[in-house]
């Protein structure tokens, strides 16, 4: 079901399995990457409106588009309608094609300034800024949101019927609250709860759930539980781009050790592509090499050694150097699943409160 195409707006997107926008995370060469994977759509991470509209560097930077991303979103959080109609404004002028208001970013310092998961917290508002957005463009418009802001102010059912009247194409729920951690589960009857009230007021908007989709059967209880038509993958997708082949019904879902070396070896070409032959381009090459080292036997020795790479070249031979101790069929193991305590991205709640990469995208 997953691998059926998707009607969203004026676009058809190839399969259900969406790739989050991710800060820090969802640059051109990871993008590009799951994309090959078959990820149905990919987003350039969290941009302020407030940021894009004065300008600022960083945040024009990060909507560099590589010439093989023939589909790509973006997504924008603002602090009042007038903004987020300029951004969104903006954005559609760039040629982006399809644009996401975030409405669930937790980070301290973007809730602090009125944006992300705050704006869960005035409905009229949040109908209002959606309500502005449709205006500023024809483009598929999509929202991503949370239950609520805390698990004694659930809104989610007013929030999705406000975002279905104001015009939204597409909701997509992240089934916690801004208040919950990741140990929190991901409530899939408050995701079903949000999806049943945005059809009753446009029953064709595109539902999309996100949360703790790891591996394909998270996909589809997804999907069997809340009756969404698709899912958003964030950090399941760490490390492990292959989650869209299997989605996209092209492929199993651990890759061999030569399928693993192949592909991060491709993404490290991309990334030096991207940002050029340098010490820098390696420092930031380094949170994808240990999302990768996972499920294999001894990653604990690629850890070490990913955690200093120096330049694109070390980091290449790192890959490859490990990939030769193993067996090339060798399958990546189920350790992923199991391993909470060894793999980083289960301990993303530090990283999140730290505002992973979104420094300059969240701060305006
Ligand atoms: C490193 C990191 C960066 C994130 N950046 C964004 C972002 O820019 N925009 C967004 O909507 N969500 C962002 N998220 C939240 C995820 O998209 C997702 O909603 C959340 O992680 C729950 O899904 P999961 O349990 O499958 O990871 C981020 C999450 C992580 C771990």
């Amino acid at each position: 079901m997953l691998d059926s195409p998707l009607a969203l707006g004026s676009l058809t997107l190839p399969n259900r399995a969406l790739l989050a926008p991710l800060a820090g995370v969802t640059d051109a060469p990871f993008r590009r990457i799951c994309q090959e994977m078959g990820a149905g759509l990919t987003y350039v991470e969290m941009l302020s409106a407030v940021a894009l509209l004065i300008r600022n560097r960083r945040t024009l930077e990060m909507l560099a588009r590589h010439p093989d991303e023939d589909v790509l979103g973006v997504q924008v959080t603002g602090p009042d309608p007038e903004r987020v109609f300029a951004a969104v404004r903006a954005l559609d002028e760039a040629g982006f094609d399809t644009i996401d208001l975030n409405m669930g970013c937790p980070v301290r310092k973007v809730v602090g300034s009125g944006l992300g998961s705050a704006l869960l917290k005035d409905t009229a508002r949040l109908e209002e800024i959606v309500a502005a957005a449709r205006a500023a463009t024809k483009r598929p418009l999509s929202v991503k949101i949370r239950l609520g802001f805390a698990a004694a102010s659930i809104n989610v059912e007013a929030n999705s019927a406000a975002i279905a009247r104001a015009g939204a194409d597409m909701l997509t729920i992240h089934g916690r609250t801004r208040e919950d951690t990741y140990a929190v589960r991901v409530s899939l009857p408050g995701i079903a709860a949000g999806v049943t009230a945005a059809r009753a007021v446009n029953p064709r908007i595109v539902a999309i759930g996100n949360g703790d989709v790891m591996a394909a059967a998270d996909a589809r209880r997804m999907v069997s539980a809340t009756g969404c038509d698709g899912v958003m993958v964030s950090r399941g997708a760490l490390g492990n781009p292959w989650i869209f082949r299997t989605l996209a019904g092209r492929g199993e879902e651990s890759p061999t050790v030569a399928e693993w070396e192949q592909t991060v070896l491709r993404h490290l070409d991309y990334h030096a592509e991207h940002y050029g032959n340098t010490e820098l381009a390696a420092r930031l090459s380094r949170k994808h090499l240990l999302w990768y080292a996972s499920g294999f036997p001894h990653v604990h020795q690629l850890r070490e050694v990913c955690n200093t790479v120096a330049s694109m070249d070390e980091a290449r031979r790192v890959v490859s150097d490990f990939a030769r101790t193993l067996p090339a069929d060798l399958r990546r193991g189920e350790s992923r699943a199991r391993g909470a305590d060894a793999d980083p991205k289960y301990q993303m709640d530090r990283a999140l409160d730290r505002g992973v990469g979104a420094e300059d995208s969240c701060d305006a």
